[in-house]
């Protein structure tokens, strides 16, 4: 298979269909733009199990997805999409940069969704933007960039009842959106690599958190969210 494109946590392989690609998830668990480095045993198949899992569900739900069909334990069929470069982040609750932003402590509630647009940049670190940025960037026009909000202010409110009655509350999570013939799609991936996920009851985290913030116990975490998600 012809490598297209890898990064810290996927590569994308073409497959024999123009359009289509195949992404394969690896083990490999980056931090902080990447200076912090590590494995994860077993993250790549339930990134891509829970990814598949919960891009399924959506689609059921009428959330376009890239998602083709799961091929294997780390591999995804998925459409080829010309990607927005935008990481659209929403938060339920309090954490990571929004504290460090606001000064709220983490774990503070938040009664009306708040929505975060980053600039897609590694050289610059993924810097928060607002729309006149997504303008000057021509990343989206304002009615794209409406469509990607009520998207992902959408896909919150599916994915928030379906957390809950796994005993898991959704803290805040990213998603990466893209075109496909004139379609908004939802892209990359959606797992613990990407997503706050605290357990309802015990408040412990059960995301890669656990890998940024050396609190131990970060496979037995994945491996716990798969269990709760794929039922
Ligand atoms: P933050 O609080 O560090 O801004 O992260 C918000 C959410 O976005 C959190 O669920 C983790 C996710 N995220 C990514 O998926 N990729 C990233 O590079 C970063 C910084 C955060």
């Amino acid at each position: 298979m012809e490598l297209l494109y890898e990064g810290k946590a996927k590569k994308v392989y073409r497959s024999e269909v123009p359009g289509q690609l195949i992404m394969e998830f690896k083990d490999d668990a980056t931090a902080f733009n990447g200076q912090k480095r590590g494995q994860i045993a077993d993250k790549g198949s339930v990134n891509a199990q829970m990814t598949a899992r919960i891009f399924q569900w959506l689609m059921e739900k009428d959330i376009p997805t890239h998602l083709i069909r799961r091929l294997d334990d780390r591999h995804l069929l998925v459409r080829q999409l010309t990607m927005i470069g935008l990481e659209v982040v929403v938060r339920n609750g309090v954490a990571g940069s929004l504290s460090q932003r606001t000064g709220l402590p983490e774990g503070t509630a938040i009664d009306q969704p708040v929505l975060e647009l980053y600039y897609k940049n590694d050289a610059l670190g993924d810097p928060l933007i607002n729309d006149d940025h997504v303008r000057l960037l021509h990343l989206a026009s304002p009615q794209e960039l409406a469509a990607i909000r009520r998207q992902a202010m959408q896909i919150n409110e599916w994915l928030r009842p379906f957390f809950q009655e796994r005993g898991i509350l959704l803290v805040d999570f990213k998603l990466e959106f893209g075109w496909f013939e004139g379609q908004l799609m939802l892209g990359d991936e959606i797992s613990p690599d990407t997503c706050r996920l605290w357990d309802s009851q015990t408040r412990e985290r059960l995301d890669k958190d656990r890998f940024r913030r050396d609190l131990g116990g970060v496979e037995e975490a994945y491996q716990e969210i798969l269990k709760r998600v794929m039922t």
